[in-house]
């Protein structure tokens, strides 16, 4: 059982990734020039992905790793160089695709269109929720976690929006394009708010590593979860 909240949110962000974005977001993440705002975002966003890379095992041979809410792919094609067998699941179809075309084809990650909650997708050692979890309120990240808690032996890595003064003035910034150029909002939490709703739903989770990656215009806040 997913939450309203959860399901609602799910909905926006397939119709906003699948389709609104799906250009300007194969375009960020692949190497082709972009603009000064953007390119900050992308070099946060290499920042990000090598710090929960280095949070896993470097040999991930026999690991089953979830990719959850995979976007275009980087993160779970490094994880497969590594060894891992990865599962990578996106709710945006448009983007698995890209994934799909970019990975090599010698590895053989199991790409899958769907929520990062499945149950059918079965147990893991490792997921990682790079930036998949910024549209959420902070109770939908701790159910996520939760849930998939429930069947992870490793660690969980996810990153949230912190709620910084810098990051709600440019959300406020953002508030004045008009709302067809908008993005689903990104809902910052309060990073002793979330690790109390954490200790609170998981209490014999621990939580580990943690890591603020800001780069100008991408602001993102690295958490280890020990289910
Ligand atoms: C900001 S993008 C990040 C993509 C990727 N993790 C990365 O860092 O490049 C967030 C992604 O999460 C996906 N997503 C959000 N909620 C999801 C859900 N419940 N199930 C599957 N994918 C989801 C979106 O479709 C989108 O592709």
């Amino acid at each position: 059982m997913t939450t309203a909240t959860y399901d609602r949110f799910r909905g926006t962000l397939e119709t906003y990734f699948d389709r609104t974005a799906a250009k300007a977001w194969e375009q960020l993440t692949s190497d082709a020039p972009v603009s000064g705002i953007r390119a900050t975002v992308r070099a946060g966003r290499t920042e990000m992905r090598d710090t929960l890379l280095s949070w896993l095992p470097h040999d991930m041979t026999g690991l089953r790793l979830l990719d959850a809410g995979c976007g275009t792919g980087a993160l779970a094609v490094a994880a497969a160089e590594r060894g891992a067998e990865v599962v990578a699941i996106d709710v945006a179809g448009s983007l698995v695709q890209i994934a799909r075309d970019r990975a090599p084809s010698t590895l053989a990650i199991d790409w899958r269109v769907g929520d990062l909650l499945d149950p059918a997708l079965g147990p893991f050692d490792h997921v990682v929720a790079m930036d998949s979890l910024i549209h959420y309120p902070a109770r939908d990240i701790v159910t996520v976690v939760q849930r998939l808690a429930a069947r992870t032996h490793g660690s969980i890595l996810l990153t949230f929006a912190p709620q910084t003064p810098l990051l709600l003035a440019m959300l406020g910034m953002g508030r004045l394009f008009p709302r067809s150029d908008r993005s689903p909002a990104i809902l910052p939490v309060r990073d002793a708010r979330l690790r109390t709703l954490i200790r609170t739903a998981l209490p014999d989770a621990r939580i580990g590593r943690d890591r603020r990656v800001s780069a100008s215009f991408y602001t993102s806040h690295a958490l280890e979860v020990l289910p």
